[in-house]
């Protein structure tokens, strides 16, 4: 671990406690002055820490950094995710761990406070300001019935992402099919599985399950062309809410993913759908066509009756709400 990192962890477990320069010299073994010059890196990366002459330097309980050590503070077990890394910033968390992904187990999970290329579902954009969201990626290798049926992991991580944003705010998120979170009418969490399938077997070798969160509004507002869809979790601050909000989701990600009887999650997914029994737009390459949702099957198809009576049963695509 570099100094920064040393440092920050110290601070992440002092949180709200003031630490003399000597002490966390001695701690961390290097000198006064490395101790300053990484306080005064970590200030500028935006780490709410004070200092005062006599008293030494705190990590303000208020900040809300998201950092390795703030989130395995709240995580339930040692053992998911596996690895856990939090980068200041990269392109896509999703191409970052595709890169690293044949030497990696799974359950690496790789965080970043900001992304310059995040992407979406259908060659779109994501939007991932410096930390008003997670974007997370996760690295999977199903080896159970999740490997038959990738959707389900998009279904349980939306089931899992929604209970935890439930655990630390009064909202009550809803599910669009198949991997948008809302929260009133507005999309605050969207999640891109990746699969990456042997060419030689066939089989799914891996996949990376990407989650984009807006947990607060950017600094400058949504970009125009989503501000009208867009929407984020909380208004104002929150103290620690990403780490509280990462791990809660890790926490119920990782119960969910090791579960045998899927029909706990799927439940659970069609009870907070948003469009079942709603009039919808199913999106072809060609057309919009206008459709009632019947409901979710439990293979997590999306049924759907159109104008004319015909029924059909989705499995992948988008829908809209509104044209
Ligand atoms: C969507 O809404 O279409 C899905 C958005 C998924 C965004 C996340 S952010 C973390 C991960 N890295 C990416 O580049 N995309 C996903």
């Amino acid at each position: 671990m570099t100094t920064k990192e040393n440092l920050l962890k110290l601070f992440e477990l002092k949180k709200g406690v003031y630490v003399s320069g000597e002490e966390i010299a001695k701690e961390l073994n290097i000198s006064r002055a490395a101790v300053w010059k990484g306080v005064k890196t970590l200030q500028e990366e935006g780490y709410a820490i004070q200092g005062i002459t006599n008293k030494g330097y705190c990590l303000s309980i208020e900040s809300d950094i998201i950092s390795s050590m703030g989130i395995q503070k709240y995580l339930d077990t040692y053992e998911f995710p596996t690895k856990l890394c939090v980068l200041p910033t990269v392109n896509s968390t999703n191409a970052y761990l595709r890169e690293k992904a044949i030497d990696e187990m799974e359950g690496y999970t790789v965080i970043s406070r900001e992304q310059t290329a995040g992407r979406g579902r259908f060659h779109r954009s994501f939007y991932s300001p410096l930390d008003t969201g997670i974007y997370m990626s996760i690295l999977l290798r199903p080896k159970h019935h999740v490997s038959n049926q990738p959707v389900h992991m998009t279904i349980l991580a939306a089931v899992a992402m929604c209970e935890a944003i439930e655990s630390i705010s009064y909202e009550r998120p809803q599910i669009k099919w198949v991997n948008d979170i809302y929260i009133r009418g507005k999309k605050v969490c969207g999640i891109l599985t990746e699969g990456f399938v042997s060419m030689e077997s066939g089989m799914l070798e891996y996949a990376i399950l990407g989650v984009g969160m807006n947990v607060y509004q950017p600094v400058n507002g949504f970009p125009e062309e989503i501000e009208h869809i867009a929407g984020s979790v909380f208004q104002t601050s929150q103290k620690d809410a990403k780490n509280r909000l990462t791990a809660a989701f890790l926490n119920r990600f990782a119960a969910y993913y090791t579960m045998h009887d899927t029909s706990d999650y799927v439940a659970k997914y069609r009870m907070r759908s948003m469009i079942i029994g709603k009039q919808v737009y199913v999106n072809t390459m060609k057309q919009a066509k206008r459709a009632m949702v019947l409901g979710i099957d439990d293979c997590c198809r999306l049924l759907v009756q159109y104008a004319d009576g015909k029924k059909e049963s989705l499995s992948s695509g988008e829908i809209s709400i509104t044209l």
